[in-house]
């Protein structure tokens, strides 16, 4: 039996596993033997959980992380506090373990793991996700089950899942295809399957479902640059699968929302998809959805404002009745979608207590809403187009196509009148340079421009505040944004195409549009809540990005992890950098969690690790993992299991225990990583190539291991 570094580390000995199969007690049963470093959690020990125990806790903040935004309300604010701005230096990984069996490449993407009663429950992104549960302390697998054996069949392309929900005894995940799959929470046996995406149409990604009080609420993404959808978000009935509700985010043709478009056509497939989870406010009884853009994504619509697209709905939990829509941005002709989760806080604000949500949407632009009534609480103001009256030809030119109000008039976009930058608005040479690629100069605009057809407009900085989920510290008053900066030009080719492959861009984006096709700076911002204005914001260089969002602790501490694949810590008060931590070969572009086990904090992670998807936890004072030493260079992969498999038979070398004599003995060649990676690769002479039989990162680790073991028990030079 394994044992929870943080349990060695503060003296005791307690096997988390002993809670995971009795079902008993939360997290925190175990604190009354560690009072010096736990902060206290109510429950005993042998009282035996309520099935929706861990789901109720998610009703607020707390020590777990029973919700992918840790409370319903999204606020990614753990109230764990153990790891502070003081001691963060000591934060090193405790645990390590593959999110999917041996043998299977994969990745961790964008996935969001969830953590109640000393249970990790995470998923991985692969062509077959895994769904798994993991010991909270120790990270070892409890079980795993695989999309091909839950019968789902493959998807091209599948982009993966982001998150999973539990509640009622039950996990859910939606897997590709759009099918949401509930299984058993202590044994991953399936216990029911719903098609969400019963339009078939393309989807991107499979959004986090939310669980609460006996519903499983979900969106469905889709409806960019490849084909339309009538967006939809749905409650299904957590027990049985069975639909609760559906509601319609392109509203149906003779209802008020359907006066918003030109036509019924387009009500169709004009858009509307969600790319994240919901929050809920049970008190309010709403459940708040973000809403992706109209398609086509530019031109081809007729004038109108375009609800409910472009904004936050809020919908009664039980009926999934509309209470209110507060639209970002009026006929979306930029693609600027809201794509993150809101965050629900309650704050003062001018001398009142105002139960607020935040939503930060791809115009670059955080809005500060009443949630009760979708209200803005800090000052919104309407504008015209931001090249309106510098480009008068392109103005002209754009509204023949459609980009007016209904009426005819000018469109006008909500604009926040705080300074708070979290992305730039406007385009100037600085940030695009040199010239245009039609040779001539860019006109340079702000977030909402007009087009035109004779040149490149700059400003288009759709993707910058993309998907990745914000964060909010209720110690600080802040709310964290990450922000990706990338502008571009833009040009249409014509302008009464009814189709939305019309606009040039610069530089091209990637295929599926939503990311720009150059490296980006990441920029992480704090908002002061009381005026939507900046707290303090970090920018990083180009091709540092912010890729994955934010969360926060009752430490003071602000995680977020990069493009670079590190995961840093932030002073959530002052912005100031306090840890960091990176490891050859990992990639992280999922946001981390922060939960208490056993009287330890642990701060967790889904990563790739040279091709494989992984669970990482950190721990104060942690031991590393021995597939983390930087003796294996080859990390995760077990470098002499690799060895004493491929190569042991012909080679002899001491460290593994092999004394093959067919090929030379390696503890005597002592060769480099290099020499050993180049005839593992090619093979030679009567040794065969092992390019195809063993995977890039085997190489790597086994050559690594190689170089460093020959010649170590005799004590010989290692390189
Ligand atoms: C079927 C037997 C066989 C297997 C399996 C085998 N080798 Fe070899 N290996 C040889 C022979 C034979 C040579 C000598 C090649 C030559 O004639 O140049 C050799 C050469 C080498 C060399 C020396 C290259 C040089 O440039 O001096 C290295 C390093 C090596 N093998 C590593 C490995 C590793 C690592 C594995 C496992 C991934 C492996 N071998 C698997 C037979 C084998």
């Amino acid at each position: 039996m394994r044992f929870g570094v943080g349990r060695v580390l503060v003296g005791l000995l307690i096997a988390t596993s002993f809670f995971v199969i009795t079902g008993c007690g939360g997290s925190g049963s175990s604190s009354s033997s560690s009072s010096s470093t736990s902060t206290a959690e109510s429950g005993s020990p042998t009282e035996p959980a309520e099935s929706s125990t861990a789901a109720m806790e998610a009703e607020s903040p707390s020590t777990s992380w029973p919700s992918v935004g840790n409370d319903i309300g999204g606020t990614r604010y753990s109230t764990t506090s153990q790891v502070t701005t003081e001691n963060v230096g000591e934060l090193k990984p405790a645990y390590l373990e593959m999110l999917e069996p041996a043998g299977s490449t994969g990745s961790g993407s964008e996935n969001n793991p969830l953590e109640s009663e000393g249970v990790v429950y995470a998923s991985s992104s692969s062509e077959d996700p895994v769904l798994g549960a993991y010991d909270a302390g120790t990270g070892k697998m409890l079980w795993q089950i695989s999309a091909k054996e839950l019968g789902i069949p493959k998807e091209e392309p599948n982009i993966g899942t982001r998150g999973v929900a539990i509640g009622d005894g039950l996990v859910y995940v939606e897997e590709p295809g759009g099918i949401l799959v509930a299984v058993d929470q202590k044994t991953g046996k399936e216990a029911w399957k719903s098609v969400v995406n019963t339009q078939h149409v393309y989807a991107y990604s499979q959004p986090t479902p939310v669980y609460w009080n006996g519903l499983v609420y979900i969106g469905q993404s889709g409806s960019d640059i490849i084909g339309g959808l009538r967006g939809f978000v749905k409650a299904y009935d957590a027990k049985t699968g069975k639909l609760a509700w559906i509601f319609h985010t392109l509203p149906r043709p003779g209802t008020a929302g359907a006066k918003t478009w030109d036509s019924n056509s387009e009500l169709k497939d004009g858009g509307g998809g969600v790319w994240t989870n919901p929050v809920i406010d049970p008190k309010l009884g709403l459940v708040y959805f973000p809403t992706g853009n109209p398609w086509p994504d530019i031109g081809g619509r007729g004038p109108g404002d375009e609800d409910y697209l472009d904004g936050v709905i809020a919908l009664d939990l039980k009926s999934g009745k509309l209470k209110w829509f507060y639209q970002t941005t009026h006929h979306d002709e930029w693609d600027y979608d809201c794509a993150q989760p809101p965050l629900l806080w309650e704050h003062e604000i001018n001398g009142e207590e105002v139960k607020g949500l935040s939503i930060g949407c791809k115009n670059g632009y955080v809005y500060e809403l009443n949630r009760e009534t979708g209200k803005p609480v800090t000052p919104v103001k309407e504008e015209p187009l931001s090249n309106s009256k510098s480009d008068p030809k392109a103005k002209a030119l754009d509204e023949k196509m459609g980009w007016t109000k209904s009426n005819g008039e000018p469109l006008t976009e909500p604009i926040p009148v705080s300074n708070g930058e979290v992305t730039p608005h406007c385009a100037s040479k600085n940030l695009l340079e040199p010239e245009a690629p039609d040779g001539k100069g860019f006109s340079y605009a702000c977030a909402y421009m007009y087009y035109g057809t004779d040149h490149y407009t700059a400003g288009w900085n759709s993707a910058s505040l993309d998907w990745q989920p914000s964060s909010y510290n209720p110690e600080t008053g802040d709310t964290y944004y990450c922000s990706n900066v990338g502008v571009h030009g833009v040009k249409l080719k014509n302008f009464s195409a009814k189709e939305t492959e019309n606009a040039k861009v610069f530089p091209e984006l990637e295929e599926n549009g939503e990311t720009a096709g150059e490296p980006r700076a990441g920029w992480l911002t704090a908002l002061d809540l009381e005026d939507n204005g900046v707290a303090w914001q970090k920018k990083f260089p180009t091709g540092t990005e912010c890729d994955a969002g934010s969360s926060t602790t009752a430490g003071g501490l602000l995680f977020m992890s990069d493009s670079t694949g590190k995961l840093r810590a932030f002073d959530a008060k002052s912005g100031k950098e306090v840890w960091s931590y990176q490891h050859k070969g990992l990639e992280l572009r999922a946001p981390s969690i922060a939960y208490e086990d056993g009287g330890t904090e642990y701060v967790t992670v889904v990563g790739t690790l040279e091709g494989k998807a992984v669970l990482l936890g950190f721990a104060l004072g942690a031991k590393e993992p021995s597939a983390l030493a930087p003796k294996a260079e080859g990390v995760a992969i077990d470098a002499q299991q690799v060895f004493t498999t491929s190569c042991g038979t012909c080679h002899t070398l001491k460290a593994a225990g092999t004394n093959g004599t067919v090929g030379p003995n390696l503890d005597e060649l002592k060769p480099t990583a290099s020499t050993v990676e180049r005839q593992v690769i090619n093979g030679g002479g009567k040794m065969p190539a092992f390019k195809g039989q063993l995977s890039a990162g085997e190489i790597k680790a086994v050559s690594g291991y190689v170089a460093q073991s020959a010649g170590e028990t005799t004590g010989n030079q290692k390189k």
